[in-house]
Order: C-alpha cells, then sequence, then structure tokens
C-alpha cells in the first residue's frame, strides 16, 4: 500500500502536466483508459513474464478480469472499437494506473503510473522515429537527458527461428534475452549460428559492421530498417545519445519489429519503453493495423526530477472577526502567487511563529487597524513591514520577490530559512 506524497507527488503531477501539454501539441489525443480489463484481452499477448505478476480475478459477474499490467492492449481494444474508422494516422496519448506482481524495490512497484503514446496505422520509419523522439521530449522536457538504447526484435527473432529455435519456446528464450541471459537461445539454435550468436554478444553495438555481414534477406531488411531510424533520430535531436543494441529484446510479447528504451544516470532501470506492434490489433480481432508506441514508467522518472514546484511563499491571516472579508480579497488578489489561507482568526504573533515554522517568506497581516482597504505585509526575509492598499498587494509583492528570489523547498531545508 504505497502512498506517494510530498516532492514525489509534485514531481509526478509535474511530468504528467507537461508530456500531456506536450503529447497533445504533437498532435496526440487524451484518452482515459480503465484499470481493471478482459483478462483475455491482456493474455492474449502480454508474454511470459507479465502473465506471471497479473493481478487476476473473477469480478461479482464471473467475469475473468485483471488489473491493467500495462496500457498498450486497452488502447488497441480502445482504437479497435471507438477510433478504427478514423483517417490514419491516429495518435492517442495516456496515464493510468498499472499493477505487476513484482519484487519491490527502488523504482520498481506493484501499482505504478505509466504515460503513453501510441500512434496506429503507419508503417513508416518516420513513425517509429516520432515516438522515439517524442519520449526523449517528453524526458528534456523535466530536464532529463536520457540515452536511448534501440534494436528490432524482427531481427532477434528471426535470427532464432531460422537456426533451429521452435516457434513455441521463443516466448521464454526472449525472456531470459530480456534479463541478459543468452544460454537458452544458444541452446535453441544449431550449428554456425551459435559461433555468429557468441560473436554478436561480444559486439551488439556494432549496427554498421552487422549489416554489412548479415547474409539473411529477412534479417537484412531488419537491420536497414533499424539503421534508418537511427539516421532519422540523429537528424530530429544530434545532441542524443542513440545506441544499437542488436541483441535487445523487450519483455512483451507483440513486438514485431523497432523497440527502445531510455536511461539516465540515477537509476539503472529503464525510465520508458517501446516499439512497433503491427500484428496485435488483428491479432485481438480488430483491424489490420501497424502500430507503435511507448509507455514511461512516471514514478521513476519522478525519482530523477530536479524541478521543484513553486512553492508556497506566504500566508494570509485574518486577525479579527470583522476582517474576514478583507482576508478573503487579499487572497483572490494574490491568486497563483504562491500564497495560502489561514482559515481561523489568529494573533500576530501566533501568525508570526506559524509563519516561520512554515518557511514562509511572507505574512500577510489582514486587521481592523490598517482601514477598510488596507494589509500589513511583513517580509521575513528582509526583516521589513509596511502598510499596502488591498489594490496594490499584488504588484508589491511580485517586485519584492523579483528583489530576492524564493528558493525552492530543497534550498530551505538544506540551509536553513535565513531568519
Ligand atoms: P514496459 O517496458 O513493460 O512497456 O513498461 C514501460 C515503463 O513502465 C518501463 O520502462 C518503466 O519505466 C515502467 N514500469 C514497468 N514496470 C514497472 C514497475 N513494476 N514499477 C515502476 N515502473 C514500472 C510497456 O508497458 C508497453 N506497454 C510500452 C508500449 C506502449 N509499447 C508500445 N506501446
Amino acid at each position: 500500500m504505497r502512498d506517494i506524497w510530498g516532492e514525489e507527488a509534485e514531481n509526478q503531477r509535474e511530468l504528467e502536466i507537461r508530456a500531456g501539454e506536450y503529447l497533445s501539441s504533437l498532435g496526440y489525443e487524451s484518452v482515459r483508459l480503465p484499470s481493471i480489463e478482459f483478462y483475455e484481452l491482456i493474455a492474449a499477448k502480454a508474454g511470459p513474464e507479465l502473465l506471471d505478476s497479473l493481478y487476476e480475478f473473477k469480478d461479482k459477474g464471473g467475469r475473468s478480469v485483471a488489473l491493467t499490467p500495462e496500457l498498450t492492449a486497452s488502447a488497441a481494444r480502445f482504437f479497435a472499437t471507438k477510433l478504427r474508422d478514423r483517417p490514419k494516422p491516429v495518435r492517442i496519448w495516456y496515464v493510468g494506473q498499472c499493477f505487476r506482481y513484482d519484487e519491490p524495490q527502488r523504482g520498481r512497484y506493484r501499482q505504478f503510473t505509466q504515460l503513453g503514446a501510441e500512434l496506429y496505422g503507419s508503417a513508416s520509419p518516420l513513425a517509429d522515429a516520432e515516438l522515439a523522439f517524442a519520449a526523449a521530449g517528453i524526458l528534456k522536457r523535466v530536464g532529463i537527458a536520457p540515452s536511448l538504447k534501440v534494436g528490432n526484435v524482427g531481427f532477434v527473432k528471426r535470427f532464432l527461428t531460422e537456426n533451429g529455435a521452435k516457434e513455441s519456446a521463443l516466448g521464454q528464450i526472449l525472456r531470459a534475452a530480456d534479463h541478459g541471459d543468452y544460454q537458452p537461445a544458444m541452446e535453441a539454435v544449431q550449428g554456425d549460428a551459435k559461433a555468429f550468436l557468441k560473436d554478436l554478444e561480444g559486439n551488439p553495438q556494432d549496427l554498421e559492421g552487422w549489416l554489412r555481414r548479415e547474409q539473411s534477406p529477412s534479417r537484412k531488411k531488419a537491420l536497414k530498417e533499424l539503421a534508418q531510424i537511427v539516421e532519422l533520430l540523429k537528424a530530429m535531436m544530434p545532441e542524443a545519445k542513440v545506441i544499437p543494441d542488436l541483441l535487445f529484446v523487450r519483455g512483451l510479447a507483440y513486438y514485431t519489429g523497432f523497440i527502445f528504451e531510455a536511461f539516465s544516470s540515477g537509476l539503472d532501470s529503464a525510465l520508458l519503453g517501446g516499439g512497433r506492434y503491427d500484428n496485435l490489433l488483428k491479432e485481438l480481432g480488430g483491424p489490420a493495423t501497424p502500430a507503435v508506441g511507448f509507455a514511461a514508467g512516471v514514478d521513476r522518472i519522478a525519482l530523477l526530477m530536479k524541478h521543484p514546484t513553486q512553492p508556497v511563499t506566504g500566508t494570509i491571516f485574518p486577525l479579527d472577526e470583522h476582517s474576514l472579508t478583507k482576508a478573503a480579497r487579499a487572497f483572490s488578489a494574490l491568486d497563483g502567487m504562491g500564497f495560502e489561507l489561514y482559515p481561523s482568526i489568529t494573533g500576530a504573533r501566533e501568525a508570526m511563529s506559524r509563519a516561520l515554522k512554515a518557511s514562509h517568506r511572507f505574512v500577510v497581516l489582514a486587521g481592523e487597524l490598517d482601514g477598510e482597504d488596507a494589509v500589513t505585509i511583513r517580509d521575513l526575509k528582509k526583516r521589513e513591514q509596511q502598510r499596502v492598499q488591498l489594490t496594490d498587494l499584488k504588484q508589491i509583492l511580485q517586485e519584492a520577490d523579483r528583489d530576492a528570489p524564493r528558493e525552492g523547498p530543497n534550498e530551505r531545508a538544506r540551509h536553513g530559512h535565513p531568519l
């Protein structure tokens, strides 16, 4: 039962707002998906790892349902039932709760939030590049410069099946490979492929080199696709670190081609991940539609964010029964500037002590002595006090704030309040 609060909750909220605005500006439409889904829909293509960690149960009507472990399958259901006739491409984004019975540790929880985007109806590498670009763009907006690991799961799957691995064993082999264990893959392939795999393991980043050497037309095609996406990503974000990894696979079973994950220092696990899944819509009974998407781990990204939101900077105190309206007017005049309203009548001395305890910089005292249209403000940082007309209140506090900018909650916690 993990409650999220304080700076972590603030960071999550800020991330969701910034990412939502950004994705909307790229043409993605917002959708809210349920946190519960038909078991069949999730089970169809989740892959062994996700199935093992599923919270599944029968509801009171006897239906098999599960808490959503991810939202791509629900988004596909939504697209297939509500948006299938729209002109393509169709772009959506979502934020929602996900549940996996994982072993909890830093950045890995049993309930977490995913913020994702999906693009339906284009098989173009430009669409793959767009999604990876948008994913990196979200991280950039919260001050994180990620490195992107990119691969093509089609290449790995073909390599395995063209060299003797059984289609039915693919799930388990890929699951092990996703955890860096290539032994099951090694055991499944035959002949020269064993040596080839060993070489690949030693140098999985040399996309150009492997592309030159590759003999199989279908695998060459997969590598060419990946090289083209890498080129597009370099054109779109020359400053970004894009690292190809030919043995890269992801835990979910529906990917068919391009896959990617983003990493940043400070956390070993991926901040987000995604890829192309051209068969899922058809396999779920929808219209055959190529698709690509990603989901970002909101909890993980929030751990790395260094963007405390605007802290509360002051409190407005009504000093007597007759000044409630004046306090209300001051509160309204300072709307959005970081002032909270103390709801009970308080003496000036107690007001000051409360403001100091909360590390607030300004105290606004609304009392009878100042007359009908004025209040007293006290700047605890400069140790100054003045009487201010309500009409001037906003401007005077804005100027005071500009003279001596406020500190974020982190700095305050570290250095203590200047008074
Ligand atoms: P995924 O890689 O399983 O992909 O999850 C995406 C992101 O969710 C991860 O990179 C991670 O940040 C976060 N995440 C996953 N599990 C946990 C956990 N237990 N605790 C905290 N965060 C977690 C998907 O779910 C795909 N649906 C992505 C996608 C969308 N592919 C195509 N479209």
